[in-house]
């Protein structure tokens, strides 16, 4: 099913490939210069799956103690719907469940299926919505807030 892609952490020489998957992708993409700024912040770090032919999609979280949030996830519309989403997003819970993150917390668009449809396969439980959080054009959408437990070894 993951024929061939692995996962590695995303460096600086990444930002122009995973911004173009973002604006292939999402529905109100990150700019490049966003993607340049939330590198440059210490708390702040990437994974990337990738295969022969290059960057197939990115994870961006930010780690601040024992909890960390996702801020950004996506996989090239070309690959979706293959498990590429789901074995990237668990590289990133084992990642940090070594490192010894107790909660990661993301959220989501309410509209956004996809997404939170992988978050609950996942194990991803919801914690609240924020009203109008999101702009869209012609309104605003809420944001689901999410959180999964990860098992820290005793
Ligand atoms: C969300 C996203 C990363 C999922 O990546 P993906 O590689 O397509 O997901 P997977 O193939 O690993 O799917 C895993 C499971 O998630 C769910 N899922 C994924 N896409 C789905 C869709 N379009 N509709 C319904 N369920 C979906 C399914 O349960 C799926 O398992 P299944 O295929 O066995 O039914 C991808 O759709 C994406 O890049 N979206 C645009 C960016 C985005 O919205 N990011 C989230 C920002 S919060």
């Amino acid at each position: 099913m993951f024929d061939g892609a692995s996962v590695r952490s995303g460096t600086a020489a990444d930002l122009k490939a995973m911004a173009a998957i973002e604006k292939s992708a999402a529905i109100d993409p990150w700019s490049l210069s966003q993607f340049l700024e939330s590198s440059l912040l210490d708390s702040n770090r990437s994974l990337v799956l990738e295969d022969d032919s290059g960057l197939l999609g990115f994870a961006i979280y930010q780690r601040v103690q024992d909890e960390a949030t996702l801020l950004n996830i996506a996989i090239l519309p070309a690959r979706q719907r293959q498990g590429l989403g789901a074995q990237l997003l668990q590289s990133l819970v084992e990642r940090l469940t070594r490192q010894g993150v107790t909660r990661l917390l993301l959220e989501v668009r309410r509209g956004n299926a996809a997404a939170i449809a992988l978050y609950r396969r996942l194990g991803f439980v919801d914690d609240g919505v924020r009203p109008d959080y999101y702009p869209l054009p012609g309104g605003r959408e809420d944001a689901l807030l999410m959180s999964r437990e990860l098992e820290v070894d005793a």
